[in-house]
């Protein structure tokens, strides 16, 4: 299975690096492709909302030219795509939410009945880390992903939430264990 990683933590070695460290490791030994996009360092503008893209059904047709089209054109030839994100202010990093965004021109006539996608059946998970417990704090995130599934036309593949985070060398084996367990989940 080919697998990529919208990794949307700024910090290289924080929270949510470490949870994906356990769930490449586990991917990688399983024979899984795996690659980890490192948002900060590409060129997302917003969408532009212009919906020139909608006008080309059958390719991903944005008219601006930075690092989000080929990092779209990778999210099109993976199997599994792995959303990744600190969690901030309720809500998913600035460089998660420039892709997502950006992944309106992955798909056309949504509601329609030829609603088409350039990533129908693929599989999506979403890993979040926060200071934060899961309730009244993280849901905000897992509902808008749990939506996303719908434009895209893609299957919910596992969601895995990691609170009350304070710095990574502080995560037991307990998280370990939920990033293995995950990391399988993902898989199937
Ligand atoms: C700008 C900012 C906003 C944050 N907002 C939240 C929040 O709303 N809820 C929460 O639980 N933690 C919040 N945090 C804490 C981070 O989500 C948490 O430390 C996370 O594990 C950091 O992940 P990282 O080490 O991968 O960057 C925030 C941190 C920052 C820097």
């Amino acid at each position: 299975m080919k697998i990529i990683v919208l990794q949307g933590s700024p910090r290289k070695k924080g929270n949510t690096a470490k949870v994906l460290g356990w769930v490449e490791e586990e991917v990688k030994s399983l024979g899984h492709e795996f690659e980890n996009i490192y948002l900060t360092a590409k060129k997302i503008n917003g969408c532009l909302a212009c919906a020139k893209c909608k006008d080309i059904p059958d390719s991903i047709g944005c008219v601006q030219k930075d690092d989000a089209i080929e990092i779209l054109g990778k999210m099109v030839r993976a199997d599994l795509v792995i959303f990744a994100t600190p969690l901030y202010f309720w809500g998913v990093s600035a460089q998660l939410k420039a892709i997502i965004d950006r992944t309106y021109s992955l798909y056309t006539r949504y509601h329609e009945p030829d609603h088409a996608s350039l990533v129908e059946g693929q599989r999506q998970a979403l890993i979040a880390t926060g200071g934060g417990p899961y309730e009244n704090n993280a849901e905000p995130v897992f509902t808008a992903f749990g939506r996303l599934q719908n434009p895209h036309k893609a299957v919910n593949a596992g969601e895995l939430y990691i609170g009350k985070c304070t710095t990574p060398d502080n995560m037991d084996d307990s998280i370990k264990d939920q990033a293995v367990a995950f990391a399988i989940k993902i898989i199937q």
